[in-house]
């Protein structure tokens, strides 16, 4: 599986404790960035990040910013995106199980990097259960054409 993977300057440490999981896991990472302390804006990572995985380029996508929220926000205004922001396994398993998320979204000042990997490896492994949750994903996506 390929991943693309980009921060903002407020989760710079934790992209590279995913990257560590990421590749326990073997997956083949492609991170855009960013990869220095000088500010950013989320929504251009999430920009980057979700184009991969929307184009194919990418399997599935993770995007970290301070908080995880205005980057998850950024991340599912773009069509085909379902991102999930988990703070810990139970809601990354069901982020998987029942909402076919594709993008993770985490917190940088939120998790330590335990707690991270916890969410990281379990939404990595957890495949989707379909039947009537495919259901309701297929609304989620049908409210993109409203
Ligand atoms: C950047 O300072 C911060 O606002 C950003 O990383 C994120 O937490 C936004 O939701």
């Amino acid at each position: 599986m390929k991943v693309a993977i980009g921060c903002d300057h407020g989760a710079l440490a934790l992209k590279e404790s995913v990257k560590k999981v990421l590749a326990e896991l073997g997956t083949e990472i492609d991170d855009i960035g960013t990869y220095t302390e000088d500010s950013v804006d989320y929504p251009d990572i999430a920009e980057k990040v979700c184009e991969k995985v929307i184009s194919g380029e990418a399997d599935r996508g993770v995007v970290l910013c301070g908080t995880g929220i205005g980057i998850s926000m950024a991340a599912n205004k773009i069509k085909g995106i379902r991102c999930a922001l988990c703070g810990e396994a139970y809601s990354a398993r069901m982020a998987r199980a029942h909402n076919d998320a594709n993008v993770l979204a985490l917190g940088g000042r939120v998790l330590g990097p335990e707690l991270a990997g916890d969410v990281v490896r379990t939404f990595f492994t957890q495949e989707f259960e379909g039947g009537r949750h495919a259901r309701r994903v297929g609304k989620i996506m049908a409210l993109e054409n409203k």
